[in-house]
């Protein structure tokens, strides 16, 4: 009896580890968006965040709109598709309790996570439209050891991928994984919003993957991360389901944001 207890509370505490939220990859609050705190434009975002977070789990994706006139204020929220409900509902809810803390002044705000993004605005142009500015992007300090063979198999992959996510049945999603040599493989994820059409995918991948010939040049790993797509490469596993995998690499990074 006593041994099980243990086992307990070895899991209690994992689990409140688990629990704790995590720090958001970037955000981005547009000061050119001002609003005061006891503004109707606030009270709506205050509205329409716990909204989003509960709409987005079940599907990966919600769009929603709070208030009237000229004080509605838009949403949009989405999870990478190869995420489970459990961490979709844990990352939606970070994100919308960070992006207010993060933003408390601007109608006009972003905030992205490896698992989620969100985004919300006084515009609603912006749902549908593909937008890649800001961007934050994110390269492992190491070089790859063999550039010439890795960028080439590295094409391979991105192409076999975005083709995917432009499928419509995949919503957004293209993610694979190629053998690179004995030791090592190479995982790769691209993600479009679900509010973008299949073109307008494509156009966002094509942007995010010029990213790869400079801030991402040779490195070990690397994300784009814009308002309408998530695209990243690692030599270990990171997306379900998780492939199993002895390799270690080092994991800092440099952080690039590009400003609008
Ligand atoms: C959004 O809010 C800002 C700040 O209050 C305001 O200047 C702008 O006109 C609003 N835009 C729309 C479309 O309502």
């Amino acid at each position: 009896m006593k041994l099980s207890y243990e086992v307990v509370l070895v899991f209690l505490v994992l689990c409140i580890c688990i629990a704790e939220s995590v720090d958001p990859l970037g955000d981005s609050c547009n000061k050119e968006s001002e609003i005061s705190k006891g503004s109707k434009i606030s009270a709506n975002i205050d509205s329409l965040l716990p909204e989003l977070a509960l709409k987005t789990p079940p599907t990966g994706f919600a769009t929603g709109f709070s208030g009237k006139g000229e004080d509605r204020v838009y949403g949009l929220a989405q999870c990478r598709g190869d995420v489970s409900t459990e961490d979709c509902s844990s990352c939606v809810q970070d994100a919308a309790k960070q992006i207010k803390q993060r933003c408390p002044n601007e109608a006009d705000a972003r905030i992205w996570y490896d698992y989620c993004f969100l985004r919300y605005n006084n515009k609603s142009s912006f749902i549908g439209q593909v937008n890649t500015s800001p961007g934050i992007l994110y390269a492992n300090v190491q070089d790859v050891n063999d550039p010439e063979s890795f960028k080439k198999v590295l094409g391979a992959l991105m192409d076999q991928i975005r083709g995917e996510a432009v499928e419509p049945k995949n919503e957004g999603l293209g993610k694979g994984q190629t053998q690179i040599s004995t030791f090592q493989t190479l995982y790769a994820l691209v993600q479009c919003t679900r509010d973008l059409a299949h073109i307008d995918c494509a156009q966002c991948l094509a942007i995010a993957l010029e990213n790869f010939d400079n801030f991402c040049n040779n490195k070990k790993g690397c994300r784009v991360l814009y308002s309408s797509c998530y695209v990243r490469y690692e030599l270990y596993p990171f997306f379900f389901p998780l492939a199993s995998d002895n390799s270690t690499v080092s994991d800092h990074y440099l952080i690039n944001v590009v400003k609008p």
